[in-house]
């Protein structure tokens, strides 16, 4: 029987995607016999409300010194995490000599608009490769995963500090229990909470469900990180929906009784109820939007085929993982996926095999469809793609239907 890991009451999944690989795992050839699987299952919980996956694999075999995720790969994310960080420090920093902590903090596309000010900043990085890029450019970084324990040493090493910031890894933490604890050992009386991550409002809204893979043990909501953090004492105070993959929302988060509360937290819970976000039926309704996405998507796939069109996938994103395996995509539909990613280039994508090639490879021999899978950059990469569309070359998108872009 599973237990849900914010509350404990007993959790059943909703969906199985089937057996999965590693979202971030590209592999060699000589990788594929060993290849690592596990089932892919969601679960809503009744009491809190939080969606999470049942089963997740051991921390390390995803975040370690080969993660081949930079932060800094998309210009926009880049222009994102500056406005986040000039919010921060306008509005949440006014103590004389402040101290921002951020986990998950990557190649440091964030850190590096407090350093540039000389404001005292940590990054708290466990992915070695990626924390160095911050190192080498001069970004306070600490290679390990946060927890409560974590929390204590940097207390004792440089004191409590003013904000405790993250972007896509709060999603990423079951053990989330230790990681508040330690956010309270961290922060100062009036110390605030900022982070953001894919909204489960969004996944339902605009069927984005590549949001479900590995790395993203839980999808939140207002109303279900509300649950979590007063359990320990904090509340939520401002809510803020950003449109970053394809649907996030920032919380803003202090000691209870602290700072005012803002009504967007009241009408965004509001709006969660509408959706119906803590009924069952909305989850059992989802699935089948899940199944429905992939039919439509596989039957434009095959008849693109049948005309003998050729189709490349744009960006090896870890969520496309989702969306390759499910609904079941292989070499036949797509005959390469581009990225720029060099440590994916060359290599082939988990479970399904399809090799990732050098951007350069797109633009030598564009294909007649390209399948986006980094909608979430679609403004970017439309507008530096003009060229592929004035020689005929379409898009393929599933979000929130599959279709052409003509
Ligand atoms: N914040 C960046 C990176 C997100 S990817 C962005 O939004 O672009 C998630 C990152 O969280 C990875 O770099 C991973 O190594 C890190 N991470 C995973 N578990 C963590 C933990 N327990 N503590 C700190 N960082 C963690
Ligand atoms: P992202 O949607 O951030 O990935 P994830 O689903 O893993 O969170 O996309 C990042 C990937 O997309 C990365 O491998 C680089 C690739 N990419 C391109 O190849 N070209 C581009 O123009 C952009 C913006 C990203």
């Amino acid at each position: 029987m599973k237990k849900c890991l914010i509350c404990n009451t007993r959790i059943d999944p909703f969906i199985s995607f089937g057996k999965m690989p590693l979202a971030n795992g590209f592999l060699t050839q000589d990788q594929f016999a060993d290849e690592y699987f596990f089932e892919l299952k969601v679960a809503f919980c009744p009491n809190c409300g939080m969606v999470q996956l049942v089963e997740q694999p051991d921390r390390e075999k995803m975040f370690n010194k080969n993660y081949p995720f930079f932060s800094g790969t998309s210009k926009l994310m880049a222009v994102h995490f500056e406005e986040f960080a000039e919010h921060v420090k306008k509005d949440y920093l006014s103590s004389q000599d402040p101290f921002v902590v951020e986990i998950g903090s990557n190649d440091g596309i964030m850190l590096r608009h407090f350093k540039k000010d000389g404001i005292s900043h940590l990054g708290i990085e466990p992915s070695e490769n990626v924390a160095r890029v911050a190192i080498e450019n001069g970004i306070n970084t600490i290679c390990r995963f946060f927890d409560e324990d974590c929390a204590r040493r940097i207390v004792q090493e440089h004191g409590q500090a003013d904000a405790f910031l993250g972007a896509n890894v709060m999603c990423h933490i079951p053990y989330l229990h230790s990681v508040i604890e330690g956010i309270k050992i961290l922060l100062k009386p009036k110390g605030i909470v900022m982070f953001e991550d894919p909204y489960m409002g969004d996944v339902i809204e605009k069927m984005t469900y590549d949001q479900i893979y590995d790395e993203h043990v839980f999808l939140f909501s207002v109303s279900s990180i509300k649950y979590l953090f007063e359990q320990h004492g904090l509340e939520v105070i401002d809510v803020e929906p950003q449109e970053t993959h394809g649907g996030s929302m920032r919380y803003v988060i202090a000691r209870k009784g602290i700072y005012l509360v803002s009504k967007r937290v009241s009408v965004q819970l509001g709006k969660e109820k509408a959706m119906g976000l803590d009924k069952p039926e909305t989850y059992a309704n989802f699935r089948k939007n899940c199944e429905d996405s992939r039919d439509k998507l596989m039957s434009l796939l095959n008849e693109v085929k049948k005309q003998g069109k050729r189709i490349v996938g744009y960006a090896a994103t870890s969520k496309s993982t989702t969306i390759i395996n499910y609904c079941g995509i292989t070499t036949d539909h797509i005959e390469f996926i581009s990225d720029t990613t060099p440590v994916k280039q060359g290599k082939f994508s988990p479970g399904a095999h399809i090799p990732v090639r050098p951007y350069e490879e797109f633009l030598a021999n564009y294909p007649d469809y390209a399948f986006l899978f980094a909608y979430n950059h679609a403004k970017e990469i439309m507008a530096k793609e003009q060229k592929f569309m004035e020689s005929g070359g379409k898009w393929i998108v599933y979000a929130p239907k599959a279709k052409v872009l003509e």
